[in-house]
């Protein structure tokens, strides 16, 4: 029985959050995501070899409470039960990230077997259970052995990069079709090199930006590698995108969102839609390029989707003293805000839909992450009631659908997080699951925002 099978007949029979779910279409993609280091654990396991984040978790002051992703979720021996809770929710789809060092764990070279094992494993049990997986190849973890030889700042790790994704599409691309490059290309560049609140922990603007050049040529190499190799591929990059807004109408602060805007959005859009890199930010940064003939056609090759992961608006106010881009979020008071601190507002998921729709002329989108973290709680009953991630949940889902009545071309919407998970320099205390985890005992618990997303895909498919 599904977990909508048993909810009360008033809650199923009609969709029960107001969405207007007859703007998404009858094989619109449900989803849950997760990423291979917050869930897998069994990081010494099957060959596999340490990743930047096996090193930084392991940096004093680093991650809150110390934690690391040696166990987290267990799910590289629970994958069995994790899927039985999919189909609990009734979703159809699952996006997971495949780990480069299980797989490659020289960084370079020749595949390890029992790595590319667990993703065929896992794979068929997605497809038996009428699951399918949505492969993200990089989701933050390179081999730390590549870092050792610099890292991304490097145009070798780009060349490896493409080299590892060709072994994994000719592994799985004969079941997989839907594929993504890199996950959150920002944070591997802005938030681990220029910040330094990631890993590898750098704060060098001239390793951030040379960073991002390889992080987006890396892409057009293994969007390429991945063409070759499964000829049936269907390819796209996910971007973590947020709306931005001046704080004040002065001529500063819109300047400062302009830079904003170019530093978090259009960075990352603009070159993979073949329009380069954004001049204005060419000259915030003040750092030549890695250029070679040719890059650019490569990371501007057509997509076949577009992958966007929502959870913040911006409102920023001018820094000239602070790091590029002399821009900087303020806190705005009385507004609604999740456990991580990040202001709520479904408008701008709508908002941004509508601007790859019509400004980069997106020809198939799906939300690849959206969701909230909330300090849950376990009722003395063993029930967690998580009302504020509903709430958050059900109003994204009404700003898709509004966009997708709109025209936009939306193909699918992962909640983010299949399960509660290691939220990287967070670590365990920041939960975004649908499904609770007591990470003492591994136990999964199905929050009543798993029941409602369970609740919204029946009422979808039942029309
Ligand atoms: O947990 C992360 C995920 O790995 C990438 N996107 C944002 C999520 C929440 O912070």
């Amino acid at each position: 029985m599904t977990l909508s099978e048993s909810l009360p007949v008033t809650e199923r029979a009609a969709d029960p959050a107001g969405i207007d779910l007859a703007a998404f279409p009858a094989d619109f993609a449900w989803g849950t995501a997760t990423s291979a280091y917050q869930i897998e654990g069994a990081v010494a396991e099957d060959g596999r070899a340490p990743s930047i984040w096996d090193t930084f978790t392991r940096v004093p002051g680093a991650i809150d409470g110390g934690h690391t992703g040696d166990t987290a979720c267990d799910h590289y021996h629970r994958w069995h039960e994790d899927i039985a809770l999919m189909r609990q929710l009734g979703t159809n789809a699952y996006r997971l990230s495949v780990a480069w060092p299980r797989v490659v764990p020289g960084g370079d070279g020749p595949a390890n077997p029992k790595g590319l094992d667990f993703y065929d494993r896992l794979t068929d049990g997605l497809l038996a259970a009428g699951i399918e997986p949505s492969v993200t190849l990089y989701h933050w973890d390179l081999p730390q052995v590549l870092q050792d030889r610099g890292g991304w700042p490097e145009r070798t790790t780009a060349e490896h990069f493409a080299a590892y994704a060709a072994l994994v599409a000719e592994r799985l691309g004969d079941r997989v079709t839907q594929w993504a490059t890199l996950n959150e290309p920002l944070c591997s560049a802005w938030i681990g090199h220029l910040e330094g609140r990631m890993a590898p922990g750098r704060t060098d603007l001239t390793a951030a930006v040379r960073a991002s050049y390889h992080l987006l040529l890396g892409h057009g190499l293994a969007t390429q590698a991945v063409r070759a190799a499964a000829p049936g591929a269907r390819i796209g990059i996910v971007n973590n995108l947020s709306t931005v807004e001046p704080a004040t109408g002065g001529e500063a602060d819109r300047a400062a969102a302009r830079r904003m805007d170019g530093h978090v959005n259009r960075w990352w859009l603009d070159p993979v839609h073949g329009r380069g890199f954004p001049a204005d930010m060419r000259e915030v940064y003040g750092v030549d390029l890695p250029e070679r003939p040719g890059d650019l056609a490569a990371i501007g090759a057509p997509l076949d989707w577009t992958g966007l992961n929502y959870y913040f608006p911006q409102v920023v106010t001018a820094d000239p003293a602070g790091p590029a881009p002399f821009a900087r979020q303020i806190d705005r008071p009385g507004v609604p805000r999740t456990g991580m601190n990040w202001e709520v507002d479904a408008s701008g998921l709508e908002t941004l839909i509508m601007r790859l729709t019509e400004e980069y002329g997106a020809r198939r989108i799906h939300i690849t992450e959206n969701g909230s973290s909330y300090p849950d709680t376990v009722a003395p009953d063993g029930s967690v009631h998580d009302p504020e991630r509903t709430a958050y949940l059900t109003a994204h889902l009404a700003a898709c659908a509004r966009a997708a009545r709109r025209g936009a071309p939306l193909a699918g919407y992962y909640a983010w997080s299949l399960l509660d998970n290691f939220e990287w320099a967070y670590g365990y205390d920041k939960r975004f699951g649908l499904v609770h985890v007591d990470y003492a005992t591994q136990r999964r618990t199905v929050k009543s925002s798993g029941r409602r997303y369970a609740g919204i895909i029946a009422a979808h498919r039942s029309r």
